[in-house]
């Protein structure tokens, strides 16, 4: 399907997930600005409707997470507003796992299984899953670990890129891992350039990960080839 074809259809999902956000999160949401929630502590939240209109979760993933045994994986979803909805849409709270750096995810925990751990360092023996979803959060991890580690960027736009790739192909692996056959892995936010992904490709190739890409902008999705 094409893309603007594939957002109209999702239009209906986007209104409801709106409502349910409306219903469950009223006081919450901020109201200038229709993406975001009112901040908290120092980092933005993001409005479920927001990840439903970007593709992060479709109708279509929705009605296959709810089947017995399916699962999701949500990495950097502290404080899980998406995912605390999903119930509402009918996806079983026992087929998603909340995963942040923030120990802070495990006063979500209350409802929702959640584990800490920082997804640049090896991941925990956590199972496999049919999605696994960086909601607003792959990009800034890397960036935030790159600056941790003195990696700013150069004049040297190669070497740069050569270096993020070296990150989200580490990253990537460790999703690729954990992901059942035919399962996807996505990722909204700020993106990197497609060099990035050409290089993080190939690197994945090598190491015996064959995938397939589609990159946007805004928009990162990744399956086994
Ligand atoms: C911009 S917030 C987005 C939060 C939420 N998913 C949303 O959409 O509103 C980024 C989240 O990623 C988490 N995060 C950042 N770096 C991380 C890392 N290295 N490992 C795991 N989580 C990380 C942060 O703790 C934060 O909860």
């Amino acid at each position: 399907m094409k893309r603007k074809k594939a957002e109209a259809s999702q239009q209906p999902f986007v209104e409801e997930v709106r409502r349910l956000e409306e219903r469950l999160y009223g006081g919450q949401l901020n109201e200038e600005d229709r993406s975001m929630m009112k901040s908290e502590r120092y980092f933005w939240h993001f409005r479920p409707s927001h990840h439903a209109a970007t593709g992060l979760l479709t109708q279509e993933d929705i009605a296959l997470l709810s089947q017995p045994d399916r699962r999701l994986l949500s990495v950097g979803a502290y404080p899980a507003f998406l995912e605390r909805l999903l119930p509402e849409l009918g996806v079983p709270r026992a087929h998603i796992l909340l995963a942040d750096k923030d120990p802070a995810i495990m006063t979500c925990a209350d409802t929702i299984e959640a584990v800490t751990f920082d997804l640049l360092d090896p991941w925990p023996e956590i199972g496999t899953f049919d999605h696994i979803i960086f909601p607003e959060s792959l990009c800034i991890a890397i960036s935030d670990r790159m600056r941790e580690e003195g990696k700013v960027p150069s004049g040297d736009r190669s070497a740069s890129d050569a270096e993020e790739a070296r990150y989200l192909a580490a990253v990537l692996k460790q999703a690729l891992r954990r992901l059942r056959p035919g399962g996807v892995i996505r990722a909204n936010g700020p993106m990197s350039h497609p060099n990035v992904f050409r290089l993080m490709g190939a690197r994945l190739e090598e190491d015996g990960f064959p995938i397939v890409v589609e990159s946007r902008r805004f928009f990162l999705s990744v399956r086994g080839a």
